[in-house]
């Protein structure tokens, strides 16, 4: 059986890391990292997102803003609120979530963000920085793949990874990680002819598509290392789960580890998202 890997235990370490490192600029630089998220509407399982983020900001001895606007906000009401986000300077992060209500244009509020406040990474500024290998701010859910990863394997160089999905947030960003860690990096998506036997040539391979139990144990080379960042919700009520891209009950007879759903990279991309507000602030303050 495949070895699970533990992401609220990954998630624990870094965020403790963090919170040390937070500690330190306290002391010696008397510099609070704060981190701004702003939510626009009511949407359930952003709320959730919301405040967990903020919790945990909290937790580690940072300062969070937390920005709840009505769905009916218009988008130069945002474009003002970030505005102001980007002069404050007890604010070291920026965050909105997505999705955003139908009427705000998602790609003029990702351009208003201060790049150097962007620790979703979504900036074209800090997206051209990643495709060029060089420093800015990379997304957390790709950044939390890779920590997963090498706790793991140790060093990722020379391994085949097939990610499976292109998305901004995910796959795309993902790719060039592994790139800059040398890997082989194969890219597979819906208009790919044959996504099993692609995914079959992984030694890494990250299913990151939003298909529940789209991942048969026939997509999986033999010991191969399955990162699973798919989270769909099912059911209703009492009923309610998180379902994973990955069939865990037949690809764990296959892969040489697995990453759970829920408790895999879930847990990871916000204390993710802490590293870069850490890495943010640092950055501003010199
Ligand atoms: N909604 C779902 N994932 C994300 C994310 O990584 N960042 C933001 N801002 N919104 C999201």
């Amino acid at each position: 059986m495949a070895l699970l890997i533990d992401g609220k235990a990954q998630a624990r370490a870094l965020r403790a890391t963090v919170a040390d490192a937070v500690r330190r600029l306290g002391t010696h630089q008397g510099l609070v990292p704060g981190l701004a998220v702003v939510l626009v509407g009511d949407d359930p399982a952003s709320q959730v997102y919301v405040r967990r983020k903020g919790e945990h900001a909290r937790e580690v001895g940072m300062r969070s803003f937390e920005h709840a606007l009505p769905a009916a906000t218009s988008q130069a009401t945002l474009l003002e609120r970030i505005a102001r986000l980007n002069r404050d300077p007890e604010v070291h992060g920026i965050l909105v979530q997505l999705p955003l209500p139908a009427h705000i244009d998602p790609e003029a509020i990702i351009h208003a963000i201060d790049p150097a406040k962007d620790v979703d990474g979504f900036h074209p500024l800090n997206v051209g920085a990643l495709a060029v290998g060089g420093e800015g701010l990379a997304p957390c859910t790709p950044l939390g793949c890779i920590r997963l990863l090498e706790s793991h394997l140790g060093e990722l160089t020379g391994k085949h990874a097939v990610v499976l999905g292109r998305s901004r947030i995910v796959g795309r960003p993902l790719a060039s990680l592994l790139l800059k860690k040398d890997c082989t990096v194969t890219v597979a998506h819906s208009r790919t002819p044959n996504p099993a036997k692609i995914c079959r040539q992984g030694d890494i391979l990250v299913a990151a598509v939003g298909q529940p139990g789209l991942v048969q144990g026939d997509w999986v080379k033999a010991g191969a290392t399955v990162i699973d960042v798919g989270i769909t919700r099912l059911g209703e009520g009492d009923s309610r789960r998180l379902v994973g891209d990955v069939d865990a009950a037949c690809v764990s007879r296959v892969a040489g580890a697995l990453t759970p759903v829920p408790g895999g990279v879930g847990p990871m991309t916000i204390a993710c998202l802490l590293h870069n507000t850490l890495i943010a602030a640092c950055r501003q303050h010199g």
